[in-house]
């Protein structure tokens, strides 16, 4: 199979892009390369230097593809809340252009990378794919409204899609060519964070008063290999006219508190760390119920937390 890979140049989409081609497919990775990084692309795929809201370029990017996997866009919560406009515009209009360009070039197969921040506060635990939707920032509502989009487009033109909603990716993929890093920056995620935490810049620790095991927030990690595991999965169980939505987590929580211990644990040493208020917004545990992604995916996660902490450990290293 052809794949175009949007975000390939990013975290999660370069790991795919190396994963699709030890398992024999080709390529097209789309990316302006404006939060990922051209060299984390394999270089056995075909680099689209572009931006998504350019749609000729996105023709291009799409010629002879058969599925696409679509990861790139904004992804910063703060930054949704001070700067929406471009979460508007890369995840929401950039998606536009993507299927309005996928039906002129009949590609009809879509995976898209939604997130557990569509459902905002959920009202039970762990959470289902029938739990309301309730963004509490304009990044999740994006995404919620990209949801939206492609269930019209599915419906509407029979495009197969599955929309997997993830909830906290870590670790790392070593690949034939080597490590596929995390490299954000800004990083907001936990796992890096932990690791790269030093007497200088402890890691802070957002609330130890939350109504959990040990005052700490709890969060569902899946490992990165994993989840992409599961796109490829769902590139095969997508149903044309058919739009799914389906959760990606481990179905189990870590506390911030286990998490320092697990990279305590795998760095052999104590992580500084800072006590700091809770951030406004977030809420106490996020578990994912990933019942439909076993069914349906034929899909369960395999790497645990110490695996997630010394692949990103060592993929840093
Ligand atoms: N990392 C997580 O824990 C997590 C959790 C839930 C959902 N997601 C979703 O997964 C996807 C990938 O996340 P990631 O962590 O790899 O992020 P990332 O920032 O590393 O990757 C996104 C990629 O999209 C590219 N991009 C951004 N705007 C673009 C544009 N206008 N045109 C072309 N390319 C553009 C970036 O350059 C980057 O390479 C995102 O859609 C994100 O919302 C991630």
């Amino acid at each position: 199979m052809k794949v175009l890979v949007t975000g390939g140049a990013g975290y999660i989409g370069s790991t795919a892009v190396a994963m699709l081609l030890e398992q024999g497919h080709s390529v097209n990775v789309l990316d302006d390369c404006s939060t990922g990084h051209a060299s984390s692309v394999d270089a056995r795929a075909d680099l689209f230097q572009e931006s998504i809201l350019n749609s000729q370029a996105v023709a291009g990017a799409l010629q002879g593809v058969d599925a696409v996997l679509h990861f790139c866009a904004k992804s910063l919560v703060g930054e949704s809340v001070t700067k929406p406009e471009i979460y508007w515009e890369t995840n929401v209009y950039g998606t536009r252009i993507l299927l309005d360009e996928m039906k002129k070039a009949n590609v009809a197969r879509l995976v898209f990378s939604s997130t557990a921040a569509t459902y905002g506060e959920p009202r039970e635990i762990p959470i289902t794919e029938n739990e309301i939707t309730h963004p509490t920032n304009p990044y999740g509502a994006s995404k919620l409204a990209v949801d939206y989009m492609i269930t019209s487009q599915s419906r509407a033109y029979g495009l197969a899609a599955i929309s997997l909603r993830y909830f906290n990716v870590a670790g790392a993929l070593r690949s034939k060519t080597g490590w596929q890093t995390e490299r954000h920056n800004p990083e907001t995620h936990l796992i890096p964070n932990v690791l790269r935490a030093s007497e200088s810049n402890p890691l802070k620790i957002f609330g130890v008063d939350w109504p959990t095991k040990d005052g700490t927030c709890i969060r569902d990690y899946v490992h990165v290999v994993d989840l992409i595991g599961a796109h490829l999965s769902a590139l095969e169980a997508a149903q044309p006219g058919t739009h799914e939505i389906i959760n990606l987590g481990s179905g189990g929580g870590y506390s911030v508190n286990e998490v320092i211990a697990a990279a305590e644990r795998v760095l052999g040493r104590k992580i500084p760390t800072e006590i700091s208020s809770r951030r406004a917004g977030d809420p106490a545990i996020l578990i994912a119920d990933i019942t439909k992604a076993s069914k349906y995916l034929t899909w369960s996660p395999t790497l645990d937390l110490n695996q997630m902490v010394s692949d990103a450990w060592n993929s840093i290293q």
